[in-house]
């Protein structure tokens, strides 16, 4: 599928997995290859942490105020609402921030700053569960009605059980009786269950637990949120060369060398691990596969200290790639 069709499909994409899967990154990649297919898009961070500049080769952390991670930036003016074609801008967005945007935007700031200062933001949370997330995501929705980019990718939180972040609303819907809580919560859902707004983009990692725990919660997001799932993200996946298959002294007496019985059999053991390991992978995306039936777009694992702007490339170009595999969507998403 064409890469600006894939990534049209919805205009908030949420990337979502444990901690320590890669969402960053996913993040970076999806941003990355969205824009190379000439889409304007944004990214919300909720954590103010590092890793997302980092990967577009920039220093420190992202702030409050929107900055160009690829392309031309705002204007100093603050004239330039939206990134340009193919740009790429990140800015963060934490629960204070959103709280203080909103009582700003309710005639309340005089008064906010100072109550986000005494911290009266987590009196508030103690008292009325998920606000924070509702908050949060109330702000995206806004940012979305907006139109403040082709499109917008949100880097979701690690903290806690990564889903609750989602569900919030729905619960706090629940359980509010009325109010502009309630309307906001309310907003929310609106926009976590319409397709053409938002979609979810889990992030796994071939292994065992990371599968396990992503279909747990993708299909909790499903059908308690009626939230739609995009594709699921494979992160580091990976695949041997058809050459592994080749025992060691095989391959040698091929190409004419020779190899003494330790050599053979220390590459043999390297070898044989190596093919243990690339089954496991198989075996767990084929579980993923059954048992959470989403097309699966599989990122490779790349081999460098760090991600930066040579290595988000790479992904970036792996993520069109498999983009461009997955067959036109037929409504079932
Ligand atoms: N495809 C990949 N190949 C190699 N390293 C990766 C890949 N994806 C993520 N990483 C590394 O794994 C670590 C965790 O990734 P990160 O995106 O920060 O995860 P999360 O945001 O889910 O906590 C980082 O050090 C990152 O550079
Ligand atoms: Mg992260």
């Amino acid at each position: 599928m064409d890469v600006a069709a894939w990534c049209s499909q919805s205009r908030v994409w949420v990337v979502a997995g444990k901690g320590g899967v890669g969402k960053t990154t996913v993040t970076a990649t999806l941003a990355a290859s969205a824009a190379s297919a000439g889409l304007s898009v944004l990214i919300v961070e909720l954590e103010g942490k590092r890793g997302l500049g980092t990967t577009f080769g920039r220093k420190g952390p992202v702030g409050y105020e929107p900055v160009a991670l690829l392309g031309s930036g705002p204007d100093d003016a603050g004239t330039l609402g939206k990134p340009p074609a193919g740009g790429v801008w990140a800015r963060r967005l934490t629960p204070d921030d959103a709280l203080l945007e909103y009582l700003g935007d309710h005639g309340l700031q005089r008064v906010s700053k100072r109550l986000v200062s005494t911290g009266v933001l987590d009196v508030v949370a103690t008292a009325v569960p998920g606000i924070r997330d509702v908050l949060v995501l109330g702000k995206v929705k806004q940012l979305e009605r907006a139109g403040v980019a082709d499109m917008v990718v949100l880097d979701a939180p690690a903290t806690g059980h990564a889903m609750t972040f989602l569900t919030s609303a729905s619960g706090l819907l629940d359980a509010a009786r009325g109010g502009p809580v309630r309307q906001q919560a309310a907003d929310v859902v609106e926009l976590l269950q319409d397709p053409a707004r938002c979609r979810v983009l889990p992030v796994t990692l071939p292994e065992e637990m990371p599968v396990s725990e992503t279909v747990e919660s993708a299909r909790l997001l499903r059908d308690r949120v009626g939230i739609h799932l995009g594709a699921v993200v494979v992160n580091c996946y990976e695949k041997g060369p058809p050459e592994l298959e080749v025992p060691a002294a095989d391959a040698a007496r091929d190409s004419g060398a020779a190899l003494g019985g330790p050599a053979s059999d220390a590459l043999d053991a390297a070898r044989t691990f190596r093919l243990r390991r690339l089954r496991l992978v198989e075996e767990q995306v084929g579980r993923l596969a059954r048992e959470l039936p989403l097309p699966q777009l599989r990122l490779p694992r790349v081999f460098a200290p760090s991600i930066g702007p040579a290595e988000l490339d790479h992904l970036a170009g792996a993520m069109s790639g498999a983009i461009e595999g997955l067959p036109p969507p037929d409504g079932t998403l």
